[in-house]
C-alpha cells in the first residue's frame, strides 16, 4: 500500500461512527483533559493563530478556540470530519475563531510562518513521511512559534506481530516511533524540543475503555456493532496484546513540545523529561 492510500485508508477509519462510539469526542489518549495539559505548556493567548493537524472531529480545535481565545485553523484529510467539526463549531457559536479544512499534512495549505502555535494529536504516527509533515510544521510556524504533540510512542522491533498489520497502523500503532525518534525528526525540521512528558497511563486507560464499550456494545446493541465491521473475534487479543505492549514499555503515549528556532547559534538547553504521578 503506498502512502495516499494509507493516509485514506486511516481517514475513512476515523469517518466511521464507530469510532467516536469506541472513544467518544476525543480521538487520543487522555482525552481533553490531556489537550489543556499540552495547550498550556505552549504559552497560548487570546487572538493568536493555532493550526490542529489532524483535527478529527475538532474537538482540540474547539477547546483551544473556546477556552483559550485563540483563533483555530484544523485541517484533516477525511471531508467526512470536516464536515462534522464546522458544525459542531457553529453550533457552538465558535465560527468566527474556528475554520476546518479538508487536506493533507505533509502538503499545509497554509502560507509560510503564520502560525504562532501548531499541535497535532495522536496522527503524526500515522502519517506515511514524518519528516515531510515534520517540515510543513516547521514551514507554517512564526519564528519562535511552538509545536505541541501528544502521540503513540512504541518500540518497532519489539512490537509483537499482533500489532504490526495495516489495522494496528491506522489505530496509531504499527509505524508509531520511540519519543527520541520523534525529536530527532522535529530537530531536523529546525523545531527544539523543549519538554517530554510520559503519558503511558492514558494510553493504557483508553485500551480499558475500548473493551468496556465493545463489551457494552455486543449487550446493548449487538446490530449496530455487527454493521460496524469490526472484528469481534481478533478483537480481545489484539486489546491484550496492546495493554501487555504497554506493560512492558515497548508501547506508549507521550506529550512534547518545541519551538521553531529563530536562527540564533547559542546553545539549547536540555530537554526536560518528566513522568506525570496520575494519567491525563
Ligand atoms: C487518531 S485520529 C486523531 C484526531 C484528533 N487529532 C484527535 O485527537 O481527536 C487521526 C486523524 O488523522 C487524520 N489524518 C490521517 N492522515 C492524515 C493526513 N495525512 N493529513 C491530515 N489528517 C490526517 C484522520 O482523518 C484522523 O482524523
Amino acid at each position: 500500500m503506498n502512502g495516499e492510500e494509507i493516509k485514506s485508508c486511516c481517514a475513512d477509519a476515523y469517518s466511521r461512527d464507530i469510532v467516536a462510539l469506541l472513544l467518544g469526542d476525543s480521538y487520543h489518549p487522555g482525552g481533553t483533559t490531556l489537550t489543556r495539559r499540552l495547550a498550556d505548556r505552549l504559552a497560548l493567548a487570546p487572538g493568536m493563530r493555532v493550526l490542529d493537524v489532524a483535527s478529527g472531529r475538532g474537538t482540540t480545535a474547539l477547546l483551544l478556540a473556546d477556552a483559550y481565545r485563540v483563533r483555530a485553523d484544523g485541517i484533516d484529510y477525511a471531508p467526512a470530519n470536516t464536515a462534522l467539526a464546522q458544525g459542531a463549531a457553529q453550533a457552538a457559536g465558535l465560527a468566527d475563531r474556528a475554520a476546518f479544512t479538508t487536506g493533507d499534512a505533509e502538503h499545509l495549505p497554509y502560507e509560510n510562518a503564520v502560525f504562532n502555535a501548531v499541535v497535532c494529536e495522536c496522527a503524526l504516527c500515522t502519517f506515511p513521511d514524518k519528516p515531510r509533515a515534520a517540515a510543513e510544521f516547521a514551514r507554517v510556524l512564526k519564528p519562535g512559534g511552538r509545536l505541541g504533540i501528544t502521540d503513540v510512542t512504541a518500540d518497532p522491533d519489539r512490537l509483537p506481530p499482533r500489532l504490526r498489520g495495516l489495522t494496528s497502523r491506522i489505530a496509531c500503532i504499527a509505524d508509531a516511533r520511540p519519543l527520541t525518534e520523534y525529536a530527532e525528526l522535529l530537530a531536523a525540521a529546525g523545531l527544539r524540543t523543549l519538554l517530554t512528558e510520559n503519558h503511558d497511563a492514558a494510553l493504557h486507560h483508553m485500551i480499558d475503555q475500548i473493551e468496556a464499550r465493545l463489551n457494552l456494545l455486543r449487550i446493548t446493541a449487538p446490530d449496530r456493532l455487527a454493521e460496524t465491521g469490526v472484528d469481534l473475534e481478533a478483537a480481545p487479543s489484539v486489546l491484550d496484546a496492546a495493554r501487555t505492549a504497554v506493560a512492558d514499555g515497548v508501547l506508549g503515549y507521550a506529550l512534547l513540545t518545541a519551538e521553531k528556532e529563530t536562527g540564533r547559534h547559542d546553545a539549547p538547553p536540555p530537554p526536560t523529561h518528566t513522568h506525570p504521578r496520575r494519567a491525563a
